[in-house]
């Protein structure tokens, strides 16, 4: 009982401090951002959204269906995905109800998205993950197995069973291959979200040199913070897009992060591999 009044003070205390510093830096922005005009630069390409029933990757699968591309987004949790498709209301959307961290499934699965997709996959954005709860000197072992069951073996087994598809499909055509690492995969790791995160940056390099020859881009995105269900202080402010951790004083939207995955995903981006690009505001580089 002591313990939870103490941690409910000290969130109340991390709230008020958050608070006086809007007041104080005059923190209120509001967004306005651009949107590309697309020219159906994905038209029939098919694409597989990990973890695109919320947040960045149904931001992505938005812009790519947007952009004339055939989608199926993959979750845990069918409900959300079938809201997610609703909300998006083409009949170039579709599901899969896939958890990712499960590597025993992931070859059939990546059988039942070309069967959903109707035809070859050329794109998967391995997007799927999970925030941290804990942070060092704090982080207990059930912490660790959470956050790499599928920011860790998820990702690794996506990415494996996807890789292994094209190899064993060839193309002339480009393929694209994107994992979303973070920002916190730039600076020193201290808990699990943030190892994980260097990881995928590895994997993102170790698969760009050994897949290109196979003409399968492997690339990564990097988002700073972005206003989505994983940063719930940014969801609470509403409008104001105020956020004390980047040059910017301010959050992303992500639609943000979507505009550059489908200039990475299109054809205008043919000569990357195994780069992960940053997209924080500035926060890798502030000090
Ligand atoms: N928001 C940020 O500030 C930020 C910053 C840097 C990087 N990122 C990264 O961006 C990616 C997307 O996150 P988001 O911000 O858009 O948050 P989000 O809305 O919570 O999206 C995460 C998605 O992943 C799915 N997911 C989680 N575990 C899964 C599993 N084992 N198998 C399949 N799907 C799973 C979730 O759906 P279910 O739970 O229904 O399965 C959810 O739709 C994550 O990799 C995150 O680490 C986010």
């Amino acid at each position: 009982m002591i313990k939870k009044i103490g941690k409910g003070l000290i969130r109340i205390s991390s709230a008020f401090k958050a608070f006086a510093q809007v007041l104080s830096e005059g923190g209120i922005k509001k967004l306005e951002v651009s949107m590309l005009d697309k020219h159906n630069e994905l038209e029939n390409r098919k694409i597989v959204i990990t973890g695109g029933g919320s947040g960045i990757g149904l931001a992505v699968a938005r812009c790519c269906v947007n952009a004339g591309a055939d989608v199926l987004i993959t979750g845990r949790n069918e409900r959300k995905l079938r809201e997610a498709v609703h909300s998006i209301g083409s009949d170039s959307i579709s599901y899969l109800v896939w958890d990712a961290s499960d590597a025993d499934s992931a070859d059939l699965k990546v059988q039942e998205c070309e069967r959903k997709l109707g035809g070859q996959i050329d794109a998967v954005v391995n997007n799927a993950g999970v925030p941290p709860h804990e942070f060092f000197p704090s982080v207990s072992g059930a912490e660790w197995d959470r956050i790499y069951l599928t920011n860790g073996k998820g990702i690794f087994f996506t990415a494996q069973a996807f890789c292994k598809y094209w190899i064993n499909h060839p193309s002339d055509e480009y393929r694209h291959l994107i994992n979303i690492s973070s920002q916190g995969g730039f600076v020193g790791a201290l808990y699990p979200y943030r190892m994980s995160k260097w990881d995928i940056r590895g994997l993102t390099e170790g698969l760009g040199v050994q897949m290109a020859p196979q003409n399968v881009l492997v690339n990564g995105v990097a988002p700073g913070v972005v206003r989505t269900a994983m940063q719930s202080f940014a969801v609470q402010q509403g409008d104001n897009a105020y956020c004390n951790q980047n040059l910017l004083k301010r959050y992303a939207l992500p639609e943000e992060v979507a505009e550059l995955i489908i200039f990475m995903l299109s054809g205008a981006c043919n000569f990357m591999v195994g780069q992960t690009i940053l997209l924080d505001g500035g926060y890798s580089i502030k000090n």
